[in-house]
C-alpha cells in the first residue's frame, strides 16, 4: 500500500491520526422498506468487524423521510445526516426541511453544496454558506463539497474554482468540529471515472493549504474525497496523507461495498 503518511512522517511532517470518515450519500433512492434492509446490513457488518471502529467514524444520508425510520435501526457506531437543508430556520418555505428539524431526529452532519444541487437548483457559494451557517447553528457538521467539472479541469481552473467555492461557502465561526470538506470532482461522480492519485495528492493538499489560510486549526479538519470511490480503488485514496475519508454515492448502496471501502481504511 502506498503509504504518503510514513513518508511525511520520515520528512519530519506533523501527522495527524484523525479516524476516516466513510460517508454514504444515498440521494434520491430506494423504498422505506430497502433503506431500512441498508441500514441493517450496514450495522451488521460494522458489528462484526471491531477493528472497523477503530479506524474510521460512519456516517449515512438517507433522503429525509427515511431518516427517522433508518436511524431507528442504527447503532450508536453509525451517524445519520441530512443531504441539504434549508437556509432560514422555520416558517413559510414550502419543501425545505431546517437544520433545527434535522437536529431534532438526531442528525449530527447535512452534505451541503454538493455539485447536484450546484447544478440543477443553481445553489450559489453565498446560499450555501447560509446553509451551513444554520447547520452549525443548530449543532450540525457541515460537510461542504466543493469540485471542479471536467471543462474547468480541462483548463487548468480546478484549484481556482475549488478555493472560490470552498472559501466563499464557508460560514463565519467554521472548526474543525462544524465542518468538513469534500472534494468531489464533478467528472467523476457517478461516472465510474477516478481522479488519479496525483491529482488528488494535489487537491487535497491545495485544500488543506487554502483552509490553513482562513481556519484556526485547519489540520484537523477533515478533507473527503468523492467520486466512483469503490472497494477496490479505497485503498490507494486514503493511503494519500490529507484525505480523511470518503463521499460515497453509489457504492454506500450495498452494505458490502460500503463497509468494504471502510475495511480499506
Ligand atoms: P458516486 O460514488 O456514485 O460517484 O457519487 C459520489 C457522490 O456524489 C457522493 O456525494
Amino acid at each position: 500500500m502506498r503509504d504518503t503518511r510514513a513518508t511525511d512522517r520520515q520528512q519530519g511532517l506533523e501527522v495527524l491520526d484523525m479516524k476516516n470518515l466513510i460517508a454514504g450519500n444515498w440521494k434520491m433512492n430506494g423504498t422505506m422498506g430497502e433503506a431500512i434492509k441498508l441500514a441493517n446490513s450496514i450495522v451488521d457488518a460494522i458489528q462484526s468487524d471491531a477493528q472497523l471502529l477503530e479506524k474510521n467514524d460512519f456516517l449515512v444520508c438517507p433522503p429525509f423521510h427515511h431518516i427517522v425510520p433508518v436511524e431507528a435501526e442504527l447503532t450508536m457506531a453509525v451517524n445519520i445526516g441530512g443531504q441539504d437543508c434549508s437556509p432560514f430556520d422555520a416558517g413559510a418555505y414550502t419543501g425545505d426541511i431546517s437544520a433545527t428539524m434535522l437536529k431534532d431526529v438526531n442528525c449530527s452532519y447535512v452534505i451541503l453544496g454538493h455539485s447536484e444541487r450546484r447544478s440543477y437548483y443553481s445553489e450559489s457559494n453565498m446560499l450555501i454558506k447560509q446553509k451551513a451557517q444554520m447547520a452549525n447553528e443548530q449543532g450540525l457538521t457541515a460537510i461542504i463539497c466543493v469540485g471542479e467539472t471536467e471543462t474547468e479541469r480541462e483548463a487548468g481552473q480546478e484549484q481556482d474554482v475549488v478555493a472560490t467555492q470552498m472559501l466563499e461557502s464557508l460560514p463565519e465561526g467554521a472548526t474543525a468540529d462544524n465542518t468538513v470538506i469534500a472534494y468531489e470532482p464533478v467528472w467523476a461522480i457517478g461516472t465510474g471515472k477516478v481522479a488519479t492519485i496525483e491529482d488528488i495528492t494535489a487537491m487535497h493538499d491545495f485544500i488543506r493549504a487554502k483552509l490553513a489560510e482562513k481556519l484556526e486549526g485547519a489540520d484537523k479538519v477533515r478533507i473527503l474525497y468523492g467520486g466512483s470511490v469503490k472497494p477496490a480503488n479505497a485503498e490507494e485514496i486514503f493511503a494519500v496523507a490529507n484525505v480523511n475519508g470518503a463521499l460515497i454515492g453509489g457504492a454506500s448502496l450495498k452494505a458490502e461495498d460500503f463497509v468494504g471501502i471502510a475495511k480499506a481504511s
